[in-house]
């Protein structure tokens, strides 16, 4: 297999017919047959990826370079999307979105974006990062998930969805539990959404928006502690979940490598992926 086939493989998972801008190839590889799998790779890990014998070695986040700098304020958009499926007007999407996404931007500016992907390109190890993608996956994996908990329990609270969470595989090895961060555990679930898949978390702005558009329960991977306080001051009425960064993101990273497993890839995880 090469770093493409890698790559197509999650594309062809997530129903992407381009790579969106935040997965690249930064070295790219032919007959890869071990690979290392890691959330976040830094240059620690390209040399032991390097001294292990490893064919390839795949990061989830954006280590550097174009996918880091233009591709995380890019698939942010997706916000919009998501946002405007339950109704929320494209107009106010867009100014909830601003909020956040000026802020990533902004931090772009400060990154050292060659810190690692340099160093690959040095060591002539085959690089790449596979970021939304794997991430629609684990969307997909939640959205059924809560479906088909809430089919069978039609009344459920908010403490029943997060028990259930609890029982997931990835979350039940993590160190990290799914919370309750605004919000009231003894309301129904009713209405929900799991805004997972657009680059990083919504922050406060867009949790505000999709509450102000009838969502009951949110669901974030995690939630920054300014946008924390932001929503706690403001007394909104809504449940915001935090599924748990490592647990969550290792749920559509496990399908996929799954997948190679099956294909005859050897994978070993390291860095945040729960086995
Ligand atoms: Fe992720
Ligand atoms: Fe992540």
């Amino acid at each position: 297999m090469n770093t493409e086939e890698l790559m197509q493989i999650a594309l062809d998972m997530s129903g992407f017919k381009e790579k969106p801008a935040d997965s690249q190839i930064f070295v790219r590889g032919d007959d890869i047959k071990r690979i290392l799998f890691g959330v976040d790779v830094n240059a620690a890990g390209l040399m032991l990826a390097k001294q292990l014998n490893f064919d390839a070695i795949v990061a989830h986040h954006p280590p550097g370079s174009e996918a880091q700098i233009y591709g995380m304020p890019k698939v942010m958009l997706r916000h919009i999307d998501q946002m405007k499926s339950v109704g929320i007007s494209e107009k106010n999407a867009k100014k909830a979105l601003e909020v956040i996404r000026g802020k990533i931007s902004r931090q772009r500016n400060v990154i050292n974006y060659d810190r690692v992907t340099s160093v690959a390109k040095l060591l002539e190890i085959p690089f790449l990062n596979i970021h939304t993608p794997v991430d629609a996956i684990t969307k997909k994996y939640f959205d059924d998930y809560i479906d088909s908990f809430l089919s069978s329990n039609k009344s459920a609270k908010v403490s029943d969805l997060i028990k259930s969470l609890n029982e997931i595989d990835e979350i039940s090895k993590g160190l990290t539990k799914p919370a309750l961060r605004i919000g009231d555990e003894e309301s129904p679930v009713g209405k929900f959404f799991v805004a997972i898949s657009a680059g990083t978390s919504g922050g406060a702005a867009i949790a505000k928006a999709y509450f102000k558009a009838g969502i009951n329960t949110l669901l974030y991977m995690h939630l920054g502690e300014g946008d924390y306080k932001k929503l706690k001051k403001e007394k909104i009425k809504g449940n915001l979940i935090v599924t748990g960064h490592m647990p969550s993101d290792s749920i559509g990273i496990n399908i996929y490598l799954n997948e190679l497993e099956k294909r005859g890839i050897f994978v070993q995880r390291f860095s945040g992926v729960i086995a």
